[in-house]
């Protein structure tokens, strides 16, 4: 069967299952298939290629599934986050665009502090609730100088995790984020977290979330669903060096109440709101403050 003609099959099938993007998965599932890239899919169906019966029939199969809307990224095996293409399938969460976005802010910060020091500075840096590795993954690709630490308490997403971390150099923890192992206090130099963060009685529309995406993954405990990211701004502050930084990712309609929670602690500062590329307040950042030194303040008055 031509190529193209299939791609078209499957678009109608995936549009007609309310699959939100159908022809772009349909030809996502064809490159996976074929093993090319989907630019090189373009060009076979616009030459006429033909698909032998064996790939046709296989093709078939992964789109019934999609149209059974099991993730895009189950199918295929793989997720890409910024540079870099995740292994990823059932019981780890699938890393999104917008925490590539949080990424970047953290690299910047990192560029910042290391402008600031010597050149032989390597930063500490650590991921809470690493999931599949994603943050740990592009930040260890992105900043090599870095040392990262990763932190999952799930022994599915951990199985994942090591796939992807243990390439980059990444160190991997399964433990609970809230717990701050011995020696890890006042270590780190930068904290990045996308904890849970979905409120109790908000059950995601979309199937591919709601079925597929772990719970542990997705709801981030108490009617505001700011249990998680709370706790993941207690454990910063208590790994962080003074002057050390930490970033977390949330919904847009908890970013006034996480600045106003980072505000309100006298041992934060610098409270920020970080933007997604559709300009939604969706990241919060601060840097925690050296622990004012008992007599100091009063021998300076
Ligand atoms: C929203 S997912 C984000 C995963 C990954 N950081 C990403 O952005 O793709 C939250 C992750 O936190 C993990 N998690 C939930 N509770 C945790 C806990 N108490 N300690 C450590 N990890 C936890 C979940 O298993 C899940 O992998």
């Amino acid at each position: 069967m031509p190529a193209d003609q299939l791609i078209q099959d499957a678009a109608a099938r995936l549009r007609a299952a309310g699959v939100p993007s159908p022809r772009v998965d349909a030809e996502i599932l064809a490159a996976h298939v074929l093993g090319v890239s989907r630019g090189r899919l373009a060009a076979m169906a616009l030459s006429g290629s033909a698909v032998t019966d064996a790939d046709a029939e296989r093709f078939t199969d992964l789109v019934a599934e999609r149209a059974d809307r099991i993730p895009l990224q189950h199918l295929t095996g793989l997720a890409p986050f910024r540079h870099l293409e995740l292994r990823v399938g059932p019981g780890v969460f699938i890393p999104r665009p917008e925490t590539e976005q949080v990424v970047q802010v953290a690299l910047d910060q990192l560029a910042s502090m290391a402008a600031q020091r010597p050149a032989s500075w390597r930063p500490r840096v650590v991921d809470l609730g690493t999931g599949s590795g994603a943050l740990a993954a592009a930040i260890a690709a992105e900043h090599p100088r870095a040392e990262v630490h990763a932190v999952e308490l799930s022994a599915q997403a951990v199985a994942w995790a090591e796939l992807n971390l243990a390439p980059l150099g990444v160190t991997l923890h399964q433990q609970d984020l809230r717990e701050v192992p011995e020696g890890w206090e006042s270590s780190f130099d930068v904290v990045v977290s996308n904890p849970p963060y979905i409120p109790a009685g908000m059950v995601p529309r979309e199937e591919e979330v709601r079925v597929h995406d772990p719970e542990i993954a997705l709801y981030g405990g108490g009617a505001d669903g700011l249990t998680m990211p709370h706790a993941v701004i207690e454990t910063a502050k208590r790994l962080l060096v003074p002057g050390g930084w930490f970033i977390l990712e949330h919904a847009e309609v908890q970013a006034a109440a996480l600045a106003a929670h980072c505000r309100a602690d006298t041992s934060l500062s610098q409270v920020s709101t970080h933007q997604d590329l559709t300009g939604r307040d969706r990241a919060t950042s601060a840097v925690a403050d050296a622990e004012p030194v008992a007599g100091v303040e009063e021998w300076r008055a």
